[in-house]
């Protein structure tokens, strides 16, 4: 078996798809484009949604892709094993009303065992309990022996993630041998253990699930398949799992020159390697996908992984800022794939660089606090106040609270917690409120004399910019005294205007002895942006 490359893997896959009729797209952004049920894109079909439902017209009917995924629901194991990781690729054949089942099963055979030479008699397919159909093909036409075929049920061989397009599918498990297995009696295809690996998912999308459970017809009939890239490169290289291939260890190896911990030393920092490697993937990818560290929805998923990490390089006993350093590596790895990364590449450093120092003020205060509570015999659970001062004053997202204390079996009040944010919100609400952003909008303030403003945040996280208009009580003013609330406007800005389910950005304004503290930013439809 030839040891392929990630990136050469990826290349293979959609030439052989081109080869068969598909149009090979592009992988789309991680940030979903008109499709709430998503926060972030997680696999290879959800970008492509309309096309299944016939909403839209694809550009061609077969389709093949790379898709960037991030999954985030356990990040928690993320570390802890060396199977889970929030970012992954996957290589998907689509077709739209076009080709069906039997198409879908021959190639996903031949791309296995002929264009990367995988031993025909270590793969199984497994089928959903009473698809017959599926069942002859793989028998009569591909001619594997029924007692090799799995028969499962919904759980295992009916593919749909909340809402959209689903149906019953067909996988295809390698098995990597003995020394994976868990060695039970009875072990076999769909055990839990590590010897049989699903590397292949054809699904035969059908229906229409309304997010609700509700199940109707689509149109037409459509294959979703998926491969997950990294589980390939895993099998190709014989390696024990997806820190151990070609382009992510090299990811893995900057971070250990950096920090000075070689992984296979020692289990505890092995952890910390692998969350470090996972999250600095998923974090460039989804900075140069354009989402910004905040606190809410996607920003904040960007937030809880970059501060999980920068926890994880203090764990290993580094104590600057690094991360911004090893996303030049994820940078580099994806190159051929990605060539646009490196256009952003300043500007994810910047990012990632601007939220590693503004944790590392308060990361240590907020370890003290942790590890008090943590020593304690007392504390079983952590007040909502306590995770409320972790989280605003010392910047450790509940999330990342909890799972630390759940190391010592601590619960924390996350209802309580969730109050206290509520109240907070109000707050700075009302401020506004006081600061006159509602006579902003209103007929009486004259704003015909400023001109639009220009955001520069994709590429600048600082500007030098001229103040175009302060506004006081929803009245136009000249200056404003110390301790006084106003909203300023600016010729330009990188603060973001809470806009499209992103949170306003908050930070400093400063001209010798002025400082002004930016505790919301909001936009006019026009794109003025009110600081
Ligand atoms: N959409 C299917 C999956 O993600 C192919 O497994």
């Amino acid at each position: 078996m030839k040891k392929y490359g990630v990136n050469e893997l990826r290349r293979m896959f959609l030439e052989f798809f081109e080869s068969k009729g598909h149009l090979a797209m592009k992988s789309f952004s991680l940030v979903p484009h008109n499709d709430n049920s998503l926060l972030l894109i997680n696999s290879g079909m959800a970008p492509l949604k309309p096309y299944f439902t016939g909403q839209e017209i694809p550009p061609r009917r077969r389709v093949t892709t790379c898709q960037k995924c991030i999954r985030t629901g356990d990040i928690e194991n993320v570390g802890k094993t060396a199977r889970h990781g929030t970012f992954f690729e996957m290589l998907g054949n689509f077709s739209f009303g076009d080709y069906f089942k039997d198409e879908a099963i021959h190639w996903s055979w031949e791309f296995l065992t002929e264009t990367v030479g995988l031993d025909p008699d270590r793969l199984y397919p497994s089928i959903y309990q009473d698809d017959d159909e599926a069942f002859n093909i793989w028998n009569k036409e591909i001619g594997i022996a029924p007692e090799r075929i799995f028969r499962f049920g919904k759980e295992d061989n009916f593919w749909e993630h909340g809402a959209g397009p689903c149906g019953p599918c067909s996988e295809i498990y390698y098995d990597r041998g003995e020394k994976y297995g868990c060695g039970k009696p009875g072990c076999t295809v769909g055990c839990d253990c590590d010897r049989y690996m699903e590397v292949w998912n054809n699904v035969f999308s059908q229906f229409n699930n309304d997010g609700h459970g509700n199940y109707t017809d689509l149109i037409q009939k459509n294959i979703d398949t998926g491969m997950g890239l990294e589980r390939l490169a895993c099998v190709m290289q014989g390696v024990d799992n997806l820190f151990l291939v070609d382009t992510i260890q090299n990811i893995m190896k900057h971070i250990s020159q950096i920090t000075g911990v070689e992984y296979g030393k020692n289990e505890k920092s092995d952890v910390s390697l692998r969350v470090i490697t996972d999250h600095i993937r998923s974090t460039t990818f989804m900075i140069g996908d354009g989402v910004l560290p905040s606190n809410e929805g996607k920003g904040y998923v960007l937030r809880r992984l970059l501060r999980r990490a920068a926890r994880h390089g203090r764990l290993l006993g580094y104590n600057e800022p690094f991360l911004y350093k090893v996303c030049d590596t994820v940078i580099k790895e994806n190159l051929t794939a990605y060539p646009e990364l490196k256009e952003k590449q300043e500007f994810i450093t910047k990012v990632i660089k601007v939220e590693e120092e503004s944790f590392a003020k308060t990361i240590d205060q907020g370890f003290k606090m942790l590890n008090g509570i943590m020593d304690s015999e007392d504390v079983k659970v952590l007040s909502g106040e306590d995770a409320f001062k972790l989280n605003d004053t010392y910047g450790f997202p509940i999330d990342l609270t909890k799972e630390i204390l759940s190391e010592k079996g601590i619960k924390v009040d996350v209802e309580r917690f969730r109050e206290l944010m509520k109240e907070q919100k109000k707050r700075s609400r009302d401020a506004r409120k006081n600061a006159g952003a509602d006579a902003w909008i209103s007929d009486t303030t004259d704003l015909s004399d400023v001109a639009n403003t220009e955001f520069v945040g994709y590429t600048d996280l600082k500007s030098t910019s001229k103040v175009l208009a302060i506004v006081k009580d929803g009245v136009r003013v000249d200056s404003i005294g110390e301790g006084e609330n106003a909203i300023i406007v600016l010729d330009k800005t990188p603060f973001y205007g809470e806009g499209g389910g992103q949170v306003g950005d908050t930070g400093v304004m400063e001209s010798g002895s002025f400082s002004a503290d930016v505790d919301n930013t909001t936009k006019n439809p026009s794109g003025t942006i009110y600081l």
